[in-house]
């Protein structure tokens, strides 16, 4: 199928039929948008959650099954507090339309991190959204909030941990399928295709275990300017990849 975009002379054609599954994105770039504005750092990622908005119901227009986007990792925490407040404040206003619109929309929302760190109204915000999307069958929008891999990975340690002490697991036996089980992203199957724009070419703790077989994708694009049309470029470069896992 081709796409047309309005204000572009080429189309970018993707295949229908081969669309990556599901599709992670670390929604970098914002600071850097706004600085090259001499705007505050606040307005690029003002900007940023708009993308989002048009991406995720991209998304969901495509017919992709997963979207997982990183809105704010472990170590974030080290930015200076008026921006925290300023991401987060974006997040409660997303969060409180998402619940106006997701009905309509049919779009399962998840949160993936370690949320009891948030303000308590927001945790009861995406507590809420979660509840009241629990059933429905559309893309399923995964959000990362305190999220780090290794996070991730420590804690599901620990809870393997713990059943083994309780009884209910037993070392011996413990296989991928069932360590998966105990990441945030239980249930979810891995993506396949890792997006980061902005220029930086690192996983920053995204998906440590879950992306062990992505394909990624690097653009220079910054994300408030990353547009439907972008994403199409990925999906077409992803499906120009040959997948092999280790095979030939
Ligand atoms: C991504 O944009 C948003 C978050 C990490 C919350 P940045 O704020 O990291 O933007 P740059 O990388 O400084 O341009
Ligand atoms: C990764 O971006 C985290 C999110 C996009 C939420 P960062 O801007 O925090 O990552 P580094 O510091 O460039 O590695
Ligand atoms: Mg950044």
């Amino acid at each position: 199928m081709a796409f047309f975009h309005r204000r572009s002379k080429r189309e970018v054609q993707i295949d229908m039929a081969r669309l990556p599954r599901h599709i992670a994105i670390i929604m970098d770039g914002n600071g850097r948008w706004a600085k090259r504005r001499g705007l505050p750092r606040k307005a690029g990622h003002a900007v940023g959650a708009e993308t989002f908005r048009t991406v995720a119901t991209f998304a969901k227009e495509l017919g992709l099954d997963y979207l997982t986007v990183y809105a704010f990792s472990t170590e974030n925490w080290k930015r200076p507090e008026d921006e925290i407040s300023s991401i987060m404040a974006l997040l409660e206003k997303y969060l409180h339309e998402a619940i106006e619109t997701m009905a309509k929309d049919r779009v399962k929302m998840a949160f993936f991190g370690d949320l009891s760190l948030l303000d308590p109204k927001l945790q009861a915000l995406c507590h809420e959204t979660e509840r009241i999307s629990r059933t429905y069958d559309g893309c399923q929008v995964n959000i990362c909030l305190n999220y780090g891999g290794r996070d991730e990975l420590l804690r599901a340690a620990q809870a393997f941990a713990a059943d083994c002490v309780e009884g209910r697991a037993d070392p011996g036996h413990l296989t991928q399928a069932a360590f998966s089980n105990y990441l945030f992203s239980a249930g979810v199957p891995d993506p396949d295709l890792v997006i980061r724009p902005s220029g930086e070419v690192r996983i920053s703790n995204f998906l440590l275990w879950q992306s062990a077989y992505s394909e990624y994708y690097f653009t220079d694009v910054l994300w408030p300017d990353f547009s439907k049309k972008e994403l199409l470029r990925a999906i077409a470069d992803y499906q120009g990849r040959s997948r092999r896992y280790g095979g030939v």
